[in-house]
């Protein structure tokens, strides 16, 4: 059945379509009802009893796939390559989520996970999974300030934490980061596990501090194995916290039984795996792209799963990528189109390719940020095998748009992630709330409900969800991106209508920046925009208005603005570009007019808007731009 049938065949009955989905999960207690929509939001199989870790480990060892390998941990950080099969995977989550209930862990508790690309990642999830606890994994590029604010929303009753990360050239010690959150932190987590890793072993504090590897040791010494707790459908299983429009993350909720059924389709119709085949996730675990196609997309189906815990380029070289692919007979990779344009910067003619036997990998698919047809073509000519552009978000947990190569290989669009896929129905809206014509810009919106495996809300703020997410356009979902379908139904998405910009595929909130530079003692005013970035897509810059007065150098200043973000977000938002101004444009009505200096900075055309206060402003910032070498031009 073609990708059109699929569609057609959803669109005309979505209840049955899911209903027939489900069954390729083990419930305990099958939905019969498959959809609800109640006072609290859409729900999806709502009187179905299941457990995740179950279905993702357990089912397969119980099918006799035991020897089967679910994980390939590859570390060039530290040279060593490793197997968990699946009967090895369900021994250490039994016997981590047993350690966890030894420290009081049970059904809806929350568990914070702090850890690097390491496999006891996906262990502390599974195992939160399997006791029906809910996890919320933060990424290791984040500051304390960040993870406190995490512990102060999701209040975990236990933080799972690695001594360590590794980034090339340096250690990040993560037991400083913690210490630091859980003072800032009003709400106080009752104990840390820390996994202890050999490049930089932790201090741990007494009394709520433990050494994971010896409660892990001691609880399999016992034969202490947790079982799975069943839970509804409909119950968390994660909290996944996200950039919104302000500094604030959203604490974006995952239900158990929707989630995985739909990340069982997105594994076999749009990444094209089956069981037993191997699937490489570039990403990471605090990502959204982490958590469903490193750990419980491939899982779900029985699939291998390739954590890699290195960078495309520099660890050792260009070539890194492709050796991951060869060494384990990789068919799909899934990554960031910023790490292809990384390779492409230090291996233009893709030379390195050729030192591989690429035989077995089939599809390149790339998401988290638009890619640009050049990288695309590169990567085609390089590998000589298709590149999937798949559009989604952190809310959606899967793609809304793909090319369905599992279904059938679409005509690629170079620029577009292709087609709605099953369950999404897309609109493209003008401010007033009118569909615009075919190949016209507008907010791109999906028809509610949404789909399983969507988020079902924000983590207990029902009314920021309805203000995020409901309320602009009555009847449908706002994605924030903006963009334009075509008349063969392809979307291309252009851009954000809020302030999120995309730095190496990462999520951030500029307004979240604009909050931590406000609090700097001299700064009395300032904007920060996302600009482009031949590597990263976009980076962040930011132009500061000093206070009066202020006479100590600018480059002290900007410098420990610049360090301020790092220690308050994380050197992930990769804030390197400030310069001082001596005012900012705004419209008479003191809106800072964000969107002309990016035009300018990007050395795009721009008009003066007609609501600008005083226009001299504009050339006063085109100046302390080109200072910075934007647009790149200027540079010259
Ligand atoms: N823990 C601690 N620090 C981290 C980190 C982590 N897990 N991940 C990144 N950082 C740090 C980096 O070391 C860097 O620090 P620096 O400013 O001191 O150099 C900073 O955060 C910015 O990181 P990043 O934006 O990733 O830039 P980079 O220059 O280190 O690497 C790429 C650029 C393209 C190689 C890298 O972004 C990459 O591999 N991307 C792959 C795609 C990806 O992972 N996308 C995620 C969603 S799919
Ligand atoms: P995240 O929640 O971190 O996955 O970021 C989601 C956002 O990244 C989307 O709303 C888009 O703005 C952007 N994005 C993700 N994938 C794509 C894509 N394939 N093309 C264009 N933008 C994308």
């Amino acid at each position: 059945m073609g990708y059109q049938n699929q569609y057609e065949n959803w669109r005309n009955d979505p209840q049955g379509f899911w209903a027939g989905e489900a069954r390729h999960l083990q419930w305990q207690t099958a939905p019969t009802k498959i959809f609800e929509c109640n006072g609290s939001g859409d729900r999806w199989y709502v009187d179905g009893v299941m457990n995740t870790c179950f279905n993702c480990v357990d089912r397969h060892v119980e099918a006799g796939h035991g020897a089967r390998i679910a994980f390939i941990h590859d570390s060039p950080m530290t040279g060593t390559k490793s197997h968990i099969s699946y009967a090895e995977l369900l021994d250490r989550v039994q016997c981590v989520a047993a350690m966890m209930q030894d420290k009081g862990v049970e059904k809806g508790d929350r568990v914070i996970i702090y850890m690097p690309m390491i496999a006891e990642t996906a262990i502390a999830a599974l195992a939160c999974a399997r006791l029906g606890a809910i996890h919320s994994i933060v990424f290791g590029g984040f500051a304390a300030a960040e993870l406190a604010t995490r512990l102060d929303d999701a209040k975990p009753k236990l933080v799972l934490a690695a001594s360590c990360g590794l980034e090339p050239g340096r250690i990040i010690d993560y037991k400083p980061l913690l210490d630091g959150a859980i003072e800032l932190a009003a709400h106080k987590p009752e104990a840390c596990l820390i996994w202890q890793r050999d490049e930089s072993p932790a201090p741990l504090i007494d009394g709520r501090d433990f050494e994971w590897q010896s409660l892990e040791g001691e609880a399999r010494a016992a034969d202490k194995r947790a079982d799975c707790v069943p839970v509804l459908a409909t119950d968390p299983l994660y909290i996944l916290y996200t950039s919104g429009t302000t500094g604030i993350p959203k604490g974006v909720v995952r239900d158990n039984g929707g989630h995985l059924v739909a990340l069982s389709w997105a594994m076999e119709n749009v990444y094209n795996i089956a069981p037993g085949e191997v699937f490489w996730s570039a990403s990471d675990f605090g990502w959204v792209v982490g958590h469903s196609f490193i750990l419980y997309g491939p899982l779900a189906i029985g699939a291998t799963s390739v954590i890699y815990e290195g960078k495309p380029i520099g660890t050792p070289d260009a070539g890194a990528f492709w050796r991951v692919i060869s060494e384990h007979g990789v068919k799909a990779l899934f990554t960031a189109p910023t790490a292809f344009r990384a390779i492409k910067k230090e291996d233009p003619q893709g030379k390195l390719v050729a030192d591989y036997d690429l035989s077995a990998f089939k599809t390149l698919y790339l998401a988290g940020e638009r890619v640009d047809p050049d990288t695309i073509n590169w990567a085609e000519a390089a590998l000589g095998v298709p590149v999937i552009d798949n559009w989604w978000q952190t809310e959606t947990g899967w793609p809304i748009c793909a090319n369905p190569v599992g279904i059938e290989l679409l005509p690629i669009k170079k620029g577009s992630p292709s087609v709605a896929m099953p369950g999404y129905e897309l609109a493209v809206l003008d401010e007033g709330g009118k569909p615009v014509a075919a190949n016209e810009t507008g907010a791109i919106v999906i028809k509610t409900p949404l789909p399983p495996g969507c988020l079902p809300g924000l983590w207990q703020n029902r009314d920021g969800f309805e203000a995020a997410y409901m309320e602009d356009f009555p009847g449908y979902y706002k994605t924030g991106d903006a963009g334009f379908i075509d008349e063969d139904g392809y979307l291309y998405v252009m851009s954000r209508t809020d302030d999120i910009i995309n730095v190496a595929g990462h999520r951030l909130s500029t307004g979240g920046m604009e909050e931590v530079l406000a609090g700097h003692g001299d700064i009395a005013e300032c904007a920060v925009l996302g600009v482009n970035d031949a590597l990263k897509g976009e980076v962040p810059l930011g132009l500061l208005v000093f206070n009066d007065g202020v006479n100590r150098p600018d480059a002290e200043i900007l410098a420990e603005c610049v360090q301020k973000i790092r220690d308050e977000i994380g050197p992930v938002a990769a804030f390197k570009l400030a310069v001082r101004v001596a005012r900012l444009p705004k419209t008479r009505s003191g809106k800072i007019l964000r969107g002309t200096i990016r035009k300018i900075a990007n050395g795009e055309d721009w008009q003066m808007p007609a609501t600008i206060d005083d226009p001299a402003i504009l050339d006063e910032i085109t100046e302390a731009l080109k200072t910075l070498g934007y647009p790149p031009e200027s540079k010259a």
